[in-house]
């Protein structure tokens, strides 16, 4: 799909999908998904309360905004994911586990971002974006410059951004892209082995290959 603002490319993948997977789509779409149409978005018409509000850009299955969820019950949470077999994965860890704090939105994060009003994010989390390793498919990584410049506007201040990588070329342009944005100041953090219980299904085939990790925090300053 492209984006027709900036020629910017993502790519829905099909994948196939289990029976509960299927069942959580057809059965739990209207509790958790979220048509934000295509005018600008209202945040305060997602929620049925006011909290601070937590983004998880390409969840993958879900299991990293499912425990967000519950170790934070007093946020509201949205997750943007274009793979549908993670969409069912991420419905039923909720229906399952009665979390009531998180909506999902089934589309291209970037396009969400631009239609989200100034100062709304409380933290955004992007883990392990997809790497993108071939040069001539360099543009359609999601950690940009312009993808900061979004950021920056979306994020109240102080707000956090968490990205993970394990493709460390990509790890030194996000430090570069954070580093070079008048918005950000953060810090970043290499390691090999599992810096923390909690990892995502990327993360863990990472570390498996042997590739360094690299997480990052970084907060928009005022
Ligand atoms: C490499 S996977 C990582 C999944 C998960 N965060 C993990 O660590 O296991 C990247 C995910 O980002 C999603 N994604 C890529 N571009 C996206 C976009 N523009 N908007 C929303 N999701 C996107 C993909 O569908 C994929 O599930």
């Amino acid at each position: 799909m492209v984006d027709a603002n900036e020629g910017r490319v993502y790519v829905r993948r099909r994948g196939r999908m289990t029976a509960a997977q299927v069942r959580a789509v057809e059965t739990l779409w209207d509790r958790y998904v979220v048509d934000p149409g295509d005018d600008r978005v209202a945040i305060d018409g997602i929620y049925p309360r006011e909290a601070p509000l937590g983004l998880e850009i390409g969840f993958g299955m879900g299991r990293e905004l499912a425990e967000w969820a519950r170790e934070a019950p007093d946020w509201n949470l949205l997750g943007i994911e274009v793979y549908r077999p993670g969409i069912g994965a991420l419905l039923n860890a909720c229906d399952t586990t009665g979390i009531e704090n998180v909506r999902v939105v089934d589309g291209d994060a970037v396009s969400f971002l631009k239609r989200l009003g100034d100062e709304v994010v409380n933290e955004v989390r992007v883990l392990f974006p997809d790497p993108w390793p071939k040069k001539r498919h360099h543009r359609r990584r999601l950690v940009n410059a312009s993808f900061l410049d979004v950021l920056a506007r979306v994020l109240v201040p102080d707000g956090e951004v968490l990205v993970a990588t394990d493709w460390q070329p990509y790890a030194d342009e996000i430090a570069f892209v954070f580093e070079d944005h008048a918005a950000f100041r953060g810090e970043r953090r290499d390691h090999v082995e599992a810096a923390h219980s909690r990892l995502t299904p990327f993360e863990r085939k990472g570390l498996a290959a042997g590739h360094t990790v690299s997480d990052f925090r970084f907060r928009r300053i005022g």
